[in-house]
Formats: C-alpha cells, structure tokens, sequence
C-alpha cells in the first residue's frame, strides 16, 4: 500500500468501533493467567490489539470478557492511562456460547451508523494497515472478511464461493467441524476478522442460531445472512499468517513472540543500526536509535531506550528506561535500569563490562565505569571514573574525580539515605568507606583504606584508619601437642 494510514482513514466515511473477542478460556496455556494477558515483547497480548485499535482511531473499542473476566478488564485500565485517545467499553460474556454469541453481547454498546471491525484478543500482530486495507473493503456497505491461503487449514472456517475460481462470490464460512469432505479440501480459510456495517451486523445477529457440530453460536453464520439479504460478501485475501496467527499455546505463543522481534530487528536495520544477528535482539519496549548505532547479540531492551550516534552496546547487555549518548561504548554482561527515573550515560562514556546502573544514575561525558561498579541515584560529572568493585549511591561526584577500586559509599543508616558529595579532582584510593551525609572538598585524596566520616578539606590527603605496625622476629603460634 502506498498511501499513508491518515489517507486511508480519510477513504472510510463511517466511524470504526472496534470489537475485541476476549472470553476465551485458553485451555491449553495451561495456566491460571486469562489467556489475553500472556505477554509478547513485555506486554498483554490484548495490549497489542488496544495498540492497533488506536492507531486505526477507533471510536471505541468493546472488549468481550469472560474467563478471568475482572484481571482482563484491570489490565485494560491499566492501558488506558490518561493520554491514550481510546475509548474502552467492557461486555461480560458468561457463558461463552461462541464467537456469534460474543458479539451480541457488545450490540447495546454499538451505535447504528459505524463500521464494526471484529478481532481477536489472542491475535496480537495484525497490522493496523491491513485492516484499512480491510475497512476500505467493507467500504460501510459491504461484509469484508480478512482471508489467508493455507497448506494446512484443518480447524478453521472455509471460504465457500460460488464456483472454483478465486473471484467467485463468497457463499459462506463452512467451520471445519461442519465442512464435507470435499469442503474440507478447500485451502483459503477465515482468519476471524471482519468488517461490517453495524447496522447489518446487528440484523444478522439477531438471527443466529446453534444448530451445528458444536452447538455454538458461530459469528461466521453471518455470511450466509448477507448472501440472503443481497449484501455483497467480500474477501480481502493476504499471505502473511503472522498476522492472523492466534495464541493458544505456550509453542504458538514463543513463536509469536519470535515474529515480533525479527520484525522489530527489521525496523531498526532499516533505520540504519547493525545487529549482529537479528535473531538475537530482544525489544520489550521503545527503542531510539541514531545513525551508526550497533548492537551485538543477546542484548534486551525495554521500556523507553534511546542510543545516540555512533553508540555501540556489546554482547549481552539489559538495558531499560535509558539514555545513552553519542558515542557512548556499552561494554558486554551490562544491566542498566532506569526504571521510572530514568538513567543517563554521557556523550563517549565507557560502561561495562559487568557494571549495573540503577535509577537516577547520570553520567557525563567521558565517564568510566569498569567492572562490577554498582551506580543508584548519583551524578558524576564529566570525566570521572570508578573503574573497578565500587558502589556510589546517593552520590554527587566532581569532574575527573577517581573512585578507587572496592570503596562504597555507605548512604544508609538503617533508616534514612545520606548524600556524599565529592569535590572535583578528588582522588578516592581502594577500598574505603565513605560514611554519609559527607562532602569531600575538592582536589583533596582520600587514602586507601579509609573510613570517612567527617567532611574532608580541599587539598588534603586524609587518613582514616590503624596506623600500620611492624613487630620485629614475630614467632608464629605452633600447633600443640595431643593430650
Ligand atoms: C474462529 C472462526 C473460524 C476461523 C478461526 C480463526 C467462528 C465460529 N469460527 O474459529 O472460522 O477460521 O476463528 O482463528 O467464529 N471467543 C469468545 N467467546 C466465545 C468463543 C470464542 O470470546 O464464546 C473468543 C476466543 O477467546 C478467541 C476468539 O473468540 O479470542 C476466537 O475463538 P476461537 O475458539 O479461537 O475460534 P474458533 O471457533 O476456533
Ligand atoms: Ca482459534
């Protein structure tokens, strides 16, 4: 499709409400979790076709609940944060007497003059320009179903049309349970979503009945109406099974999930980044990149991530909730979580290996961060390094300040947290323990060992621990003999 996804919207003249079938038991996840909310890339499955209703700005999107019916609505008023333009109905469907049955309970909450477009909230990756392409179909006077060619269709709904040829007119949706043998040999399936005017809908609804092989009340019924009632039946024919693919199973669900992130690694490789195996990017979120990023294997990233040019992340990283800017080296087995403070690496700073970033940590440019270095809540300015086994939390550190190897700064008093502010040029030696609230003045070295817990002044070298003692011709303790 070429035209713009606000073009295509402007082609459809009738509002979109959007019905979203999610009563489902979800017998073979074989969990206690209603299946919708089973997670691809971190979120709900049912987020995901929230996701889609938005973007094809639908008026409203009803959500069928049933199994689990209170978790599956909580989660949906968890997405509808202020801000997200989608208004949200709830149905309960109880019990659930099939896909027809579904969709009359969201008939009171569907207006007359709209377009009815029915999914799934087990089918997370339909694209919102497939459905356009689908409503531009329905066109707000016709029955528009989304087909799919299939080698094996053995368990969906068949496309019965008037004669062999593929433009022959769709005569019904034979489900498989219901189909003859020689219907059974049709390839060209249902995918479980349609388009159709409401008042239509509503009409043909009404005339459901379960005389069938599983005594349900099949949606799909409604082809047949619209044949009788001389409404064309169209059917919009894709060949991408991802995304029509449902979730009812935790193979079909990894599997899914597997779809999702070859696509998002598509994405960023046209957006100029280098993988180093698509087949090993995980995306659980937004992630930014600018020109020249690059990205080698295992890496995970989730929440809001920004990486500035030329910034490149080794093997193995987590990283979530942060900002990483240009030319900053991430180096491998690195975790950083900004969780909902957010964390900052400066312009050409080096982190890693093994070094954990916490919330609130913002680093300048030029920073170093070595090797199981712990940073929380703490500033340091441009050009500071803390390269090996160090923790700074509640930490204020000046430019070019050297944190030596194995000091911490101890922030917690068992009840509240101190700050350490460290003056510029400081130098930290190994090992010491910096007890706050304390503030180290500027230039000043601290030396290795030490226990500070008065401020320091700027300048000084301070010491703070046993003077060192050498007893000469020390005799060893000997082991005692057996009594
Ligand atoms: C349905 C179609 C079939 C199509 C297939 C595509 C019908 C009768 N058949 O099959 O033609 O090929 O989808 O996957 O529609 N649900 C409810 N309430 C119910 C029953 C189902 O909310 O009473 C929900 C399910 O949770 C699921 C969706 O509707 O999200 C589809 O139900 P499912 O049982 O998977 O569809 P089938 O009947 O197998
Ligand atoms: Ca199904």
């Amino acid at each position: 499709m070429t035209a713009t996804q606000s073009e295509q919207a402007t082609q459809v003249d009738l509002a979109v409400d959007v019905v979203i079938m999610a009563a489902g038991k979800g017998t073979r996840m074989k969990s206690r979790l209603p299946k919708v909310l089973h997670r691809i890339a971190g979120r709900p499955l049912l987020d995901h076709v929230l996701d889609t209703a938005r973007a094809l700005q639908a008026r409203k999107a009803v959500v069928v609940t049933g199994h689990g019916a209170p978790e599956v609505e909580a989660s949906c008023m968890r997405y509808a944060q202020p801000g997200v333009p989608l208004v949200l109905d709830f149905v309960r469907q109880e019990p659930q007497l099939g896909t027809g049955h579904a969709v009359q309970q969201a008939v009171p909450a569907l207006a007359d003059d709209g377009m009815v477009l029915v999914l799934s909230g087990d089918v997370p990756l339909t694209q919102a320009a497939t459905l356009f392409h689908l409503m531009t179909v329905c066109g707000g006077h016709s029955l528009a179903l989304l087909t799919l060619e299939m080698a094996d269709p053995a368990g969906y709904g068949r496309i019965v049309r008037s004669d062999d040829s593929p433009g022959g007119m769709v005569q019904a949706i034979v489900e498989h349970k219901d189909a003859t043998p020689e219907q059974r040999q049709i390839s060209e399936i249902y995918s479980g979503i349609m388009a159709v005017p409401a008042v239509h809908l509503k009409r043909w609804l009404a005339q459901l009945d379960n005389n069938n092989a599983q005594a349900e009340y099949y949606l799909t019924d409604v082809v047949k109406f619209a044949v009788a009632d001389g409404v064309p039946v169209l059917a919009h024919k894709i060949d991408d099974a991802v995304q029509v693919a449902g979730v009812n199973s935790p193979v079909q669900l990894a599997e899914l999930e597997r779809a999702y992130q070859l696509r998002q690694a598509h994405r960023l490789m046209e957006e100029g980044v280098r993988l180093a195996d698509p087949a090993r990017l995980d995306v659980r979120g937004d992630l930014l990149c600018a020109y020249d990023v690059s990205i080698d294997v295992n890496c995970v990233f989730s929440g809001k991530v920004n990486l500035g040019e030329g910034v490149s992340i080794g093997a193995n990283c987590v990283i979530a909730n942060a900002v990483i800017e240009a030319g900053a080296v991430v180096h491998p087995f690195t975790h950083i979580d900004g969780e909902n403070i957010g964390v900052t690496v400066g312009k050409g700073a080096l982190v890693g290996p093994f070094a954990r970033l916490r919330p609130g940590a913002v680093l300048g440019e030029g920073v170093h961060i070595g090797n199981f270095v712990e940073v929380k809540n703490s500033t340091l300015a441009a050009g500071a390094k803390a390269n090996h086994l160090a923790y700074l939390g509640d930490a204020t550190v000046g430019e070019r300040v050297n944190y030596g190897a194995g000091s911490i700064t101890a922030n917690y008093d068992g009840a509240n947290k101190h700050r350490t502010v460290i003056g510029a040029d400081v130098h930290v030696g190994s090992n010491c323990v910096l007890v706050a609230p304390l503030a180290l003045g500027a230039g000043g070295t601290i030396g290795g060992g030490s226990t500070i817990t008065k401020d320091t002044p700027e300048g000084a070298l301070s010491v703070a621990r046993g003077k060192q003692v050498s007893i000469a011709n020390w005799t060893r303790p000997k082991k005692m003999a057996k009594v």
